[in-house]
């Protein structure tokens, strides 16, 4: 049977005009090419007889970052350097549960967490089901940003939801279990190669199944990522080898966008119907932990895309928390009344700056969720459309949200080098600017520059900010945005912080100037110069010259 569906796959392929149309009748039926895989892997029976298995990953997991990366549109940076781990899957009649024990190191990015780079380590079981389901943290945490002993105990409704799901694709029962769903045959291109597959309407995947071995060969989802745009999630699945009599995949993938590899998994050990220790898949007693018990639900605004990225990148710490009551709003500097710093005192990660002029109103940084409650101030209190946004980087836990201020019609003010990223964006309407020529932004009364140059240590988009009035003198407040190459309400990297300090030197900034960090709070620029003993020039806010003469009324 399987010979005979590698004859007629290889003769669609082979005899089909490539201009010619081919109508679906000429195609397998999706039942006969998932049975045949099925037979290929050893059979329903096999299958049925399935109650549980580990996949043993001792040497090789890691996993790498399109959110917080050097480059613009490659992984050139991991995640988790090296690391180890068990997948546990137990099939009952009607349950699902699935469990990893995982063992991982941090890469040298993640300095800004904590500079020590512990260690970290967590079990995390999860079952299905909409009333009874959930996923918990029995031991340790996924979170860059707490202790690695830390358990952080039941997961939240939308994680559990996006956990559940992708346990469901790597199944090994996952064949067995679409043949009742709603599916259609497809072909699917893979790098100009064609392939055949099924796509399952019920849970919207599609698995494209190997020519010649019929064995599952990537198991897609699809994403809707507020920046690339509707994108794939790839598990590629390969060396298939057999053990107890059924055919599993040695090796794990997952490719995002039909390129970037974010996860690379060697599988060193398959134990079939192993046996689970009592309670090995339960989650905490309700006396063990102060989270509660969420059942998978998919939560509006939170797509698999971002949850995805977040829990990928450890950054991921449940929905966002912080609430329109609690924003509280300032004037950094008493002479640049019309700067307004946000922050959201019970989501205190990330402060933004809004800037008045007289005929505009620029924000900067567009974290997710946050977006929406800055947005809806700018109505309330300035009562003027948001016209201009900036964004410091690529990095998504900076700027995902980018689309709701291309959405409300602002110009968004960007470096050259970053103007295909964002203009992945539909109707993106972008201002550029380069190392020579900062943007400026003034209404002859307030001015702000935007300042990029080549290879910042950060990331290649990477820029900073300076604000002052339209033509200071030697006294007055000159403030300085700074995302992630100094932080003050955690750890930073020094090799990023003197970059930066480099450049900002070389452009004039005052050794005077008042620093907003987006992580953090407002502090003298002196405090960084102190911490890494830099040789700072004695600057004056007078003396910035990147972009000309600070005083702008010279030209009027
Ligand atoms: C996503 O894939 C598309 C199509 O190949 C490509 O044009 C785009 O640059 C990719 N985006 C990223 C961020 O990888
Ligand atoms: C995986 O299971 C093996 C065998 O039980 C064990 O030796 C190893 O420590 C486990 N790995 C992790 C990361 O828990
Ligand atoms: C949970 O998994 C079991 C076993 O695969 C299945 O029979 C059941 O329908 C699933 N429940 C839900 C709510 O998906
Ligand atoms: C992504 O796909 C969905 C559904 O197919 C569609 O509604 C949405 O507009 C698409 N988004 C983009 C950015 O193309
Ligand atoms: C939780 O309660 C159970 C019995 O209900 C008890 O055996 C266990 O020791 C308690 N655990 C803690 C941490 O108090
Ligand atoms: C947030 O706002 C609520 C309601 O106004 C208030 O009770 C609470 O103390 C505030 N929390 C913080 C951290 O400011
Ligand atoms: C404020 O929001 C309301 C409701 O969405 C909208 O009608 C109005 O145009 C907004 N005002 C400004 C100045 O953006
Ligand atoms: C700066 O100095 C000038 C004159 O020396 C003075 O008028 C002005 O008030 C000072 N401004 C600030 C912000 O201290």
């Amino acid at each position: 049977m399987a010979k005979s569906l590698v004859a007629a796959t290889l003769m669609w392929l082979t005899l089909a005009h490539p201009h010619e149309p081919r109508g679906p009748a000429k195609l397998p039926s999706p039942l006969k090419i998932i049975d045949d895989s099925i037979e290929a892997l050893g059979g329903q029976n096999a299958l049925r007889g399935l109650k549980g298995v580990v996949y043993e990953s001792a040497d090789i997991f890691h996993t790498s970052t399109l959110m917080q990366n050097y480059k613009l549109f490659k992984t050139d940076r991991y995640i988790v350097n090296l690391g180890s781990q068990n997948l546990s899957f137990s099939f009952s009649e009607d349950t699902f549960q699935h469990r990893i024990d995982r063992v991982f190191q941090h890469s040298d990015y993640f300095f800004f967490a904590n500079p020590t780079l512990p260690p970290g380590h967590f079990s995390l079981v999860m079952q299905n089901g909409t009333e009874n389901g959930f996923a918990c943290y029995i031991d340790g945490n996924n979170n860059a940003f707490i202790a690695p002993d830390q358990v952080a105990g039941y997961a939240d409704s939308a994680l559990t939801e996006y956990l559940l799901f992708q346990a469901n694709k790597f199944s090994p029962k996952l064949l067995l279990d679409i043949r009742s769903h709603k599916l259609a045959t497809q072909i699917v291109e893979l790098n100009r190669v064609e392939n055949l597959a099924v796509h399952d309407f019920d849970l919207d995947i599609t698995v494209i199944f190997d020519a010649y071995t019929h064995y599952p060969k990537i198991i897609r989802s699809f994403e809707d990522h507020a920046i690339f745009g509707n994108t794939t999630q790839d598990l590629e699945l390969s060396n298939y080898a057999e053990v107890s009599g059924i055919q599993f995949p040695h090796r794990r993938m997952v490719l995002y966008n039909g390129s970037a590899i974010l996860e690379d998994t060697t599988v060193s050990r398959v134990s079939v119907n192993p046996t689970f220790s009592p309670g090995f898949f339960d989650g905490l007693a309700a006396n063990e932990t102060e989270t509660r018990s969420a059942p998978p639900k998919r939560i509006a605004g939170y797509t698999h895309a971002e949850i995805g990225e977040y829990w990928y990148n450890t950054f991921w710490g449940g929905e966002y928390t912080g609430t329109y009551n609690n924003l509280s709003v300032v004037q950094p500097a008493a002479d640049l009344p019309r700067v307004h710093k946000l922050l959201f005192l019970d989501q205190t990660n990330l402060e933004q700056l809004v800037l008045e002029f007289d005929d505009s109103i620029i924000v900067f940084e567009a974290p997710p969720h946050q977006t929406d409650l800055v947005i809806q101030w700018v109505n309330e209190t300035l009562k003027r459309p948001i016209t201009h946004f900036w964004p410091s980087h690529h990095h998504h836990d900076h700027n995902y949200e980018v689309r709701k201020y291309v959405e409300l019609g602002a110009k968004i003010i960007v470096p050259e080098v970053s103007a295909p990223y964002w203009k992945q964006i539909p109707n993106a309407k972008l201002i550029t600017f380069n190392e020579n020529k900062p943007y400026i932004h003034s209404d002859g009364k307030m001015q702000a520059r935007f300042l990029w140059r080549p290879e910042a240590a950060h990331s290649v988009d990477w820029t900073y900010s300076v604000i002052t009035t339209a033509c200071p003198s030697a006294n007055s407040t000159i403030l300085t945005y700074v995302a992630d190459a100094w932080s003050t309400a955690f750890p930073f990297d020094s090799a990023f912080a003197r970059s930066w300090l480099v450049q900002a030197s070389a452009d004039g900034l005052s050794r005077n100037a008042l620093a907003v960090p987006a992580h953090g709070q407002p502090t003298p620029l002196v405090e960084l110069i102190d911490a890494l003993a830099f040789d700072y020039p004695d600057l004056k806010t007078t003396d910035f010259k990147t972009g000309g003469n600070i005083c702008l009324k010279t030209h009027h």
